[in-house]
């Protein structure tokens, strides 16, 4: 069965992909991390979320995931309080998080196994996953005997397997090289055309945020919170290409960038280190 057959005949979780982040406030010790933060994401919608080092992002998204606690306020996955990794939410982060000692096609059956999921059925899910992101061919491989950006794709396999209604990506793509990081954006807006989960994707990089995003949300530090979310107006489906050529891509990345630099010169004036764009 290809690839896509798969996703088409299974269709995607029960419940809503919508997320509501009410009131949030989260300490590290005596640190106040974020503060009253709100934000609202639709069912389908692709949020990218930018901000100064440190101003709580990785926080933020651990939090939506389930993996670190709310100090105050709630965090609203569908119907679904968030007090624990839900199953329908995929996770990827910048450093792959797969296991070494596994083969692609264990790490990306894993979490299926871990759920219930029959040995056989994981198998037939993580082969499609893997197909679609393009490792097919790979499944016997293990981490090392793959690239940056082959890794990066499995750990996008792993979380696709379990269709997801949600998917939380943190700086997926800071590690690869910046030509392979061009062609994974154009494979994920490919991904996400076929099957739109809710996703949130945090990154650095300015320009993959309008590439990728629907909406934009830019966050402050000291204390992190949101401090300006824009709409992205460029029509879908996007290339890389088709993206910069827009008119709107120019003023966009002005008012991300204005905004990102004063707050990444107040970090500086606090004596904290900036991060470099
Ligand atoms: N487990 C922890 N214990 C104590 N402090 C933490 C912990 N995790 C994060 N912090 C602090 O919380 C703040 C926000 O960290 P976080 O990693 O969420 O920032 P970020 O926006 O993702 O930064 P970056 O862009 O560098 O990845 C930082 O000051 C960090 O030092
Ligand atoms: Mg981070």
């Amino acid at each position: 069965m290809a690839a896509d057959e798969v996703y088409a005949s299974t269709g995607p979780g029960v419940g809503s992909g919508a997320i509501e982040c009410r009131d949030i406030y989260k300490w590290f010790g005596t640190s106040l991390i974020l503060s009253n933060l709100q934000l609202s994401i639709a069912h389908k919608e692709f949020v990218c979320i930018v901000g100064p080092s440190g101003c709580g992002k990785t926080t933020l998204l651990r939090m939506i995931a389930g993996l670190a606690e709310v100090d105050n306020g709630q965090i609203t996955i569908g119907t679904q309080v968030v007090t624990k990794p839900l199953p329908t939410v995929g996770v990827v982060f910048q450093h792959f998080g797969l296991f070494p000692w596994k083969t692609v096609l264990k790490n990306v059956s894993l979490p299926l196994v871990a759920a219930g999921m029959s040995k056989a059925e994981a198998r037939t899910r993580a082969e499609a996953a893997i197909e679609l992101v393009g490792l097919k061919g790979s499944n016997d491989r293990y981490p090392s005997q793959l690239s940056g950006g082959m890794k990066q794709r499995a750990g996008l396999a792993r979380a696709l397997a379990i269709q997801p209604e949600v998917i939380l990506l943190d700086e997926p793509f800071a590690a690869v090289d910046a030509q392979t990081r061009e062609v994974l954006q154009e494979e994920l807006l490919n991904l996400w055309g076929l099957h739109k989960q809710t996703a949130v994707f945090v990154t650095h990089s300015i320009d993959e945020a309008i590439t990728l995003a629907d909406r934009v949300v830019v966050m402050g530090v000291n204390p992190g919170r949101v401090v300006k979310e824009i709409v992205i107006p460029i029509p879908r489906p996007r290339t890389v290409a088709s993206v910069r050529r827009h008119e709107q891509y120019a003023p966009l990345r002005e008012e991300i960038w204005d905004l990102l630099k004063v707050r990444e010169a107040r970090v500086e004036d606090q004596g904290s280190s900036a991060h470099e764009q």
